[in-house]
């Protein structure tokens, strides 16, 4: 498992597709259990906010991963690889208050700067979060968006500054 740090704005990658096409991984350190917890997400994005190379995570309030994002600032966001693309199937639908997705879907955990992450990753992005929101029925302009709340869980939004992006040296390599 070898990776190199890239400077935030040499990431050079198509956040579209990475984020939308091929998903994100939130990893959280659950420390109760003493395990990592690993959380799909697509809906998201990069870019800057108060002069800070940010990301923005949108999770809604039944998830495990929110419980955690509320007790702990720093973790990771990893983007795995193709051939590990079958564990989304786990990652995105089982919660890590019954299973063990590590283990589950036998990705290996790592460490990066003090945080969680998943050895198989292509990149691994620490993050330390700034700023945490509800969003709110009102604020919807476009009412047709509603229809993703039928039960008005609404997003919690997290902006979180990209302390560090590692990228996998050789990303034909599998771990
Ligand atoms: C492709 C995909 C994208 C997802 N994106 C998000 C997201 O951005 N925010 C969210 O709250 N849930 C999202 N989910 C749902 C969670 O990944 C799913 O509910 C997961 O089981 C929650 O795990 P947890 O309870 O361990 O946190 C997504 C699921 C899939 C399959």
């Amino acid at each position: 498992m070898s990776f190199f740090a890239v400077p935030t704005k040499e990431f050079d990658t198509n956040l579209f597709h990475m984020i939308g096409d091929e998903w994100l991984l939130i990893c959280c350190y659950d420390k109760a259990n003493n395990k990592t917890n690993l959380m799909t997400a697509s809906w998201g994005g990069m870019g800057i906010l108060w002069n800070k190379e940010v990301c923005f995570l949108f999770v809604r309030p039944q998830r495990y991963t929110h419980d955690l994002l509320e007790k702990q600032n720093r973790f990771s966001v990893c983007v795995l690889p193709e051939e590990h693309r079958k564990a989304h199937k786990v990652c995105g639908s089982q919660s890590g208050r019954n299973v063990d997705k590590v283990a589950v879907t036998g990705l290996h955990e790592a460490e990066f700067n003090g945080v969680k992450a998943v050895a198989e990753s292509k990149f691994v992005l620490v993050v330390k979060q700034l700023y945490r929101d509800d969003l709110i029925k009102t604020g919807f302009l476009e009412e047709t968006l509603l229809k993703n709340y039928p039960t008005d869980d609404f997003h919690t939004v997290y902006v979180c500054e990209i302390e560090k992006i590692f990228q996998k040296k050789d990303l034909n390599c599998t771990f």
